[in-house]
């Protein structure tokens, strides 16, 4: 964990929040890669996930932009009506889940709203390493685009896709990858009917699985919960332990029933935090961080949300 001092506030645009943190002990930063966030230890237990927006190669300081959510469960309605300059604030390292490919050709990124953070960093990397990109910025209108002073710099590489500039329809997804070449890459961060869409019109126009990459800060409500039918156990290899997990928990919150407390974040598949290794059974994979051939391979699980598809499960905890 660092121990950071919150340097600057600065409302980016219409219910987000910008916040620059710098070491308390004005330590140089560990450098993160573009497209990588931090966890915010926050009181009562929260944890909150938020991306890094500016340049990688910076260690004086790390900024985040951190939309007001709808729903709030405490983490970005305490930041905005609570955090004030010269609070601290405490982190983990950054890591990443979200990243550019040295492969692609090009870039092509599709932000929607609050969704712009993580792609900004990488096109920060872009311009800095001269590599070929396009950004194509969902908004539901230009008073809610952060970072729109910014991205104007950027001229003809930057689309802004305000909804009120639409005669009250949104982006046609389609439209957007219709002309994507060979070798490039799309990436895309924003709310789970953007993310969807830009994954089902990417599948259809033929685009490789591999040159897709998304970055989910909510999960699907068709998928958020780890309930099913049915029970199964689970076998804590390490510590000897039988767990049986009940139809409507999840593996954590079985285990945590039972008094084992292993690391969590976010608790809904999207960070990656509450991963354990499997050695044996067969996993239900409802995580949105493992990639296909990572389910597939079946080495390991996130516990807060995926299940077993065998009546038993071997973990390593
Ligand atoms: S706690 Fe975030 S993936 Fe499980």
């Amino acid at each position: 964990m660092i121990e950071m001092k919150v340097t600057r506030l600065k409302r980016e645009a219409e219910g987000i929040l910008g916040i620059e943190l710098q070491a308390a002990d004005g330590a140089a930063l560990a450098g993160f890669e573009p497209g990588a966030h931090i966890d915010v230890y926050l009181a009562d237990g929260l944890t909150r996930q938020y991306s890094l927006c500016n340049d990688a190669s910076e260690t004086s300081r790390y900024c985040l932009g951190v939309g007001l959510a709808a729903a709030s469960r405490g983490g970005s309605s305490y930041l905005h009506t609570s955090l004030r300059e010269g609070d601290s604030l405490t982190i983990g390292e950054p890591r990443t889940l979200f990243r550019l490919s040295r492969d692609a050709m090009c870039h092509r990124f599709i932000a929607g709203g609050i969704g712009i953070t993580p792609i900004l960093s990488m096109i920060r990397w872009c311009v800095r390493h001269s590599i070929l990109w396009q950004l194509h910025y969902c908004v539901r209108s230009r008073t809610c685009a952060a970072y729109l002073d910014e991205l104007s710099a950027f001229g003809d590489s930057v689309h802004v896709h305000a909804n009120d500039e639409l005669a009250g329809q949104t982006t046609d997804i389609q439209t957007l990858i219709s002309d994507v070449k060979v070798g490039e890459h799309i990436y895309c961060c924003g709310p789970a009917g953007l993310m969807d869409a830009v994954s089902l019109h990417s599948q259809q126009s033929g685009i490789p699985r591999e040159n897709l990459h998304f970055e989910r800060f909510s999960a699907s409500p068709t998928q958020i919960s780890a309930n099913s039918e049915r029970s199964f156990t689970v076998v804590l290899a390490k510590q000897g332990k039988r767990c049986v997990v009940e139809p409507k928990e999840s593996i954590l919150e079985s285990l945590e029933r039972q008094g084992v407390c292993p690391p969590f974040s976010c608790r809904e598949g999207l960070c990656r935090s509450c991963e354990v290794e499997v050695l044996s059974g067969e996993v239900e994979h409802r995580d949105y961080v493992l990639s296909e051939e990572e389910q597939v391979a079946n080495k390991s699980l996130m516990i807060c949300v995926s299940r077993a598809k065998s009546d038993e499960l071997v973990i390593d905890l």
